[in-house]
C-alpha cells in the first residue's frame, strides 16, 4: 500500500463529527478500498472544548481554519463549515491555489463560486468534489459524471429539500396549514430555527444550480434559478391539488425549453401516480432523463448526519485513489453560460386560488378577469365547505388549460389589484409533462 493520504477537516458539526466518526469506524476498509490509508492530521472548529461525541485528541486543532489551506502536511481540505462567503471561500479558494484537493458539502459556496474554484482545481490539477452537497446521500454528482455520462440529458427534476417536503408530506397527512407544520419540524430539528433558507426555496435552489452545470454543461450560474418556496401554501391548496389528482412538491427542474435551459424551484401539482410524487416526509429524490438511457430516478435521506457524512467520505476515497476529475465534468473553459428561456416558451396548466368577496356578482367579475387576460379555464371550484366561518371570503380553485408563464403572471398582477379577490391570489405550475 502507498503512503497515506492526509486530510485536514474544517467544521467538526453535524457533517464533519460524522465524517470523523466514519473514519474511525470504517478506516481499514476505506484504506483497501482506496489503496492507502486515510489519515486526520488536523481539524478546526470554533470551540477546540465542545464535546462532539468523538475523539479528536489525536488531531492537530488549528484555531483558525485559513492554517490548514497552508499547512505543509495535508493533502486533502474537507470543508465542512459552511456559507457561501467569508472562511469557508478563503479556506477552499486558498488550499486549491496551494495545490491541495478539496471536498466539501457547502451548496451555496459551489452554487455561488463554482466556475471560479473549479477553474483554479483544473489549473492546480486537484479534484474539487462536493457530492455531499447536491442531495446528501444520494450519490447524483458521481451518477451524471460517471455512470451517466454517455447521455445527452434533457431534464433533471428533483425534490432537493427534505425539510420542505417533510412539511408538504405532514400538511396533507394532517390536514395542518403551513405554519401550524412548521413549528412541529423545527421541534423535531427537521427546520432550522431560521428555516427561510429552506421554506423560501434557496437551498434547493443552490443545489438545482448545480445540477443544471452538470447535466448540461453550462457554468453553475445561480442569479438564474427562479426561485418560489413553500410558504403560500395552505391546507386548501392540499386539500383541491388532491381532489384534481395531484400531490404538491417544491421540485427544482432544469431542462432545455426553447433552445434555453428553464431553471425553476417551485411549488408544483405532481400527478398521483408519477415517482416523484410519492417521495415522503425528508426524503429526497433526483429524476434525470438521458436520450439513451431513458429516466433514471434516485431516492434518498437528502441530510443529516449519516447520509452527508456518508458522500463526504466517499469523495475523499475518491482523492485517495487518485481521481481527479474536472469539477463540473467537463473543463470548465468549454463551459456554456446558461441563457434562460423566453418566459413565454414553457406551456403549462396552472393550479390558481384566490378567495372571493362573498357578494352576488364576484365570481363573474373573477371569471371575467381572467378571460380577458387571455387564461382559459378547464374547472373551477367554489370551496364553499372550506370557507372560513365570517371570514366573508369564499376559497376559489381554478385549473387552467395550458398557457404561459408570462400570460399567468400578468393575471396575478390583475387579479391581486381586483376589487373582488381578498389578499394575494396564488398559482402553481401542473407538471403533466414529465413521465417521473
Ligand atoms: N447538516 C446536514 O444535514 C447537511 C446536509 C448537506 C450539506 N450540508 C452542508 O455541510 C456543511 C456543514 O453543515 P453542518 O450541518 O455540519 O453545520 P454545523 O453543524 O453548523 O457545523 C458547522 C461547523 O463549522 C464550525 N465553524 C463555524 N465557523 C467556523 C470558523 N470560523 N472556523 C472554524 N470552524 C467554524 C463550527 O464550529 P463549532 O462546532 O465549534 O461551533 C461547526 O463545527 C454546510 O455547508 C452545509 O450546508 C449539511
Amino acid at each position: 500500500m502507498s503512503d497515506s493520504i492526509r486530510i485536514a477537516i474544517a467544521g467538526l458539526g453535524t457533517v464533519g463529527a460524522g465524517v470523523v466518526k466514519i473514519l474511525a469506524e470504517r478506516g481499514d476498509v476505506l484504506a483497501l478500498a482506496a489503496g492507502r490509508a486515510i489519515e486526520i492530521m488536523a481539524v478546526s472548529a470554533r470551540d477546540a472544548g465542545k464535546d462532539r461525541g468523538i475523539d479528536i485528541s489525536g488531531f492537530r486543532f488549528e484555531k483558525d481554519a485559513r492554517a490548514l489551506g497552508v499547512a505543509a502536511d495535508v493533502d486533502v481540505v474537507v470543508e465542512l463549515i459552511g456559507g457561501a462567503d467569508g472562511i469557508a471561500f478563503d479556506l477552499v479558494e486558498s488550499a486549491l491555489l496551494n495545490g491541495k484537493h478539496v471536498v466539501t458539502a457547502n451548496k451555496a459556496l459551489i452554487a455561488r463560486h463554482g466556475a471560479h474554484l473549479a477553474q483554479i482545481a483544473e489549473d492546480k490539477n486537484v479534484a474539487l468534489n462536493f457530492e455531499a452537497g447536491v442531495a446528501g446521500g444520494i450519490p447524483i454528482v458521481k451518477a451524471l459524471r460517471e455512470g451517466l455520462v454517455a447521455n445527452e440529458i434533457s431534464n433533471v427534476t428533483g425534490i432537493l429539500n427534505g425539510t420542505c417536503n417533510y412539511i408538504l408530506t405532514e400538511m396533507e397527512e394532517t390536514g395542518r396549514d403551513f405554519e401550524d407544520v412548521l413549528v412541529d419540524a423545527q421541534d423535531l430539528g427537521y427546520a432550522e430555527a431560521d428555516p427561510s433558507f429552506d421554506v423560501g426555496g434557496i437551498d434547493a435552489a443552490h443545489k438545482l444550480a448545480i445540477l443544471t452545470s452538470l447535466a448540461f454543461g453550462t457554468k453553475v450560474d445561480f442569479a438564474q434559478v427562479e426561485i418560489e418556496g413553500i410558504e403560500k401554501i395552505n391546507a386548501t391548496d392540499i386539500y383541491h391539488a388532491a381532489e384534481f389528482g395531484y400531490r404538491i412538491k417544491l421540485l427544482g427542474i432544469a431542462e432545455i425549453v426553447d433552445g434555453g435551459i428553464l431553471q425553476s424551484v417551485q411549488p408544483t401539482l405532481v400527478p398521483f401516480e408519477r415517482p416523484l410524487a410519492a417521495v415522503p416526509g425528508v426524503y429526497n429524490a433526483v429524476a434525470v432523463t438521458g436520450n439513451y438511457v431513458g429516466d433514471v430516478i434516485l431516492e434518498g435521506r437528502g441530510a443529516g448526519q449519516g447520509p452527508t457524512a456518508s458522500a463526504v467520505v466517499s469523495d475523499i476515497v475518491d482523492v485517495a485513489r487518485g481521481f481527479v476529475f474536472p469539477p463540473f465534468i467537463i473543463p470548465t473553459a468549454k463551459l456554456r453560460e446558461a441563457k434562460a428561456p423566453a418566459k413565454n416558451s414553457l406551456k403549462s396548466a396552472y393550479y390558481l386560488r384566490l378567495y372571493a368577496v362573498d357578494r352576488a356578482g364576484s365570481m363573474a367579475e373573477i371569471t371575467r378577469a381572467l378571460a380577458l387576460a387571455s387564461v382559459s379555464i378547464e374547472r373551477i371550484v367554489q370551496s364553499g365547505e372550506r370557507m372560513e366561518a365570517g371570514s366573508g371570503r369564499l376559497p376559489v380553485v381554478f385549473m387552467t388549460h395550458e398557457t404561459d408563464e408570462a400570460t399567468m403572471r400578468e393575471a396575478m398582477t390583475l387579479l391581486a389589484e381586483h376589487a373582488d379577490v381578498a389578499g394575494e391570489p396564488v398559482m402553481m405550475r401542473i407538471d403533466n409533462s414529465a413521465t417521473h
